[in-house]
C-alpha cells in the first residue's frame, strides 16, 4: 500500500513538476500520513487544523533535513504519528508525566564501578537477546515512568535469571497511585516509585494484565507475578563514565531525559543538541552505547513510542557531551 502510494506520488510529481508547488507536496504528504497512521478526524474543521499543523511540522522537518544533508546536523527528522500535533499538545499528553523524585530509600544501593570491570568500546544488549520488542505507551497516557522501570527490569531479569518475561506496565499505572509510591497513573509518576511498588508486591506479567493506555482499577493478582526485585541500584548522578560501566557490566538501565521539541521528529542518526537542558521530562532505558563515524559517541536508548518511531523505536543520543539532556542524572536499575 505504502509503496504503491509512493510510486503514485513520484509519477505525479514527475508529470507536473513544472507546476507543482511545495504546498501541493505538503498536502499530498498529509494524505499519505493519514493512510499510514490510520488517522481520521471528526470534522472538516479538525481536518483543516491538522493539515495546517502537519504542514508547519513538515516544513521544520524539511529545513532540518537540509542541514543534515549539508553535514551540519548528525541526525535526521521524519514524519511520524506525532506530526499532526502541536508541541503544546504533545507536551501535555506525553511530557508532563515524569516525576524525577529520586530520593534514596531503604532498598537502594549505589553502583560502584570497579577497576576490574571492563568497559568495551561499544555494547548493544539486543544482540544477547536481553531486550524485549519495543512497546507503545499510546498518545494519551503519560506512563513513560512505568515503561522505563519495566524495560530495565525485563532485561535485568533475562540477564540474571536467563528467562524472558514481559511485565505489566498497566499493573504499575493502576496500583502504585498515591502514598507511599507517589505515582499518578497516566498523569505522572517516577521510575523510583514504580520500583518501590515492585519491591513490595512484585509485578504481574503483561499477558495476565495487558496494557490499556488509560487509568483503570487495580487488578493486581499475586498468582500472576512475573518478576520480583530485591532492591534498586542508583548510578552516580551526572557521571557518564560510571553509567557506561554500569551498562556494560550490569545491563540496561532506566534513565530520564529532557525531551526538547526536536526530539519527537527524530528519525535516525545521533541526536546531538547542545540546546537540550537538564529538565527531565521523559523516562527511557539505555540498552547500550557506541561511537558513530558521523555523530560520535552515543547512548543507545529504548523509547516507548512504538517501533515506527526513530530508529525502529530507538534513539541514539549524544554521549560524553557534558551529560547532554540530563541523561546521566537519575540512572537506576533493579536487583533481581
Ligand atoms: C520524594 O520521595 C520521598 C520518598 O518516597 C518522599 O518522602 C518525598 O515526599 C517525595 N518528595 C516529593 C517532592 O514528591
Ligand atoms: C501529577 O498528577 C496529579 C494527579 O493528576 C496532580 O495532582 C499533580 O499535580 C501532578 N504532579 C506533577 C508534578 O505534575
Amino acid at each position: 500500500m505504502k509503496a504503491a502510494i509512493c510510486i503514485l506520488l513520484f509519477v505525479l510529481v514527475g508529470y507536473i513538476q513544472a507546476r507543482i508547488t511545495y504546498d501541493d507536496v505538503l498536502k499530498a504528504e498529509f494524505e499519505l500520513f493519514k493512510v499510514e497512521h490510520k488517522k481520521s478526524y471528526d470534522s472538516k474543521y479538525e481536518e483543516q487544523l491538522r493539515l495546517q499543523i502537519f504542514k508547519d511540522n513538515k516544513k521544520l522537518i524539511d529545513r532540518h533535513n537540509k542541514r543534515y544533508v549539508a553535514g551540519e546536523k548528525t541526525y535526521k527528522m521524519g514524519v511520524n504519528k506525532f506530526t499532526d500535533l502541536t508541541q503544546e499538545e504533545f507536551k501535555i499528553s506525553l511530557l508532563s508525566s515524569l516525576n524525577s523524585n529520586h530520593s534514596l530509600e531503604g532498598i537502594d544501593y549505589i553502583y560502584n564501578p570497579s577497576a576490574k570491570d571492563s568497559v568495551p568500546k561499544s555494547i548493544d544488549w539486543r544482540t544477547s537477546g536481553a531486550v524485549n520488542p519495543i512497546k507503545d505507551q499510546g498518545q494519551h497516557c503519560g506512563s513513560c515512568w512505568a515503561f522505563s522501570a519495566v524495560g530495565s527490569l525485563e532485561s535485568q531479569y533475562f540477564i540474571n535469571k536467563g528467562r524472558k518475561v514481559s511485565l505489566s506496565e498497566q499493573n504499575l499505572v493502576d496500583c502504585s497511585r498515591g502514598f507511599p509510591y507517589n505515582n499518578n497513573g497516566c498523569s505522572n509518576g517516577s521510575t523510583n516509585g514504580a520500583f518501590n511498588y515492585i519491591w513490595n508486591n512484585g509485578i504481574d506479567t503483561e499477558s495476565s494484565y495487558p496494557y490499556e493506555a488509560r487509568d483503570d482499577d487495580c487488578r493486581y493478582n499475586r498468582n500472576y507475578i512475573g518478576a520480583k526485585i530485591s532492591g534498586t541500584v542508583h548510578v552516580e548522578s551526572g557521571n557518564e563514565d560510571a553509567l557506561a560501566s554500569a551498562v556494560a557490566n550490569k545491563g540496561p538501565i532506566s534513565v530520564a531525559v529532557d525531551v526538547i521539541y526536536k526530539f519527537r521528529h527524530y528519525s535516525g542518526g545521533v541526536f546531538n543538541e547542545p540546546s537540550c537542558s537538564q529538565h527531565l521530562n521523559h523516562g527511557v532505558v539505555i540498552i547500550g552505547y557506541g561511537t558513530d563515524s558521523v555523530g560520535g559517541d552515543y547512548w543507545l536508548v529504548r523509547n516507548s513510542w512504538g517501533k515506527n518511531w526513530g530508529e525502529k523505536g530507538y534513539i541514539r543520543m549524544a554521549r560524553n557531551r557534558n551529560n547532554q539532556c540530563g541523561i546521566a542524572n537519575i540512572p537506576i536499575f533493579p536487583l533481581v
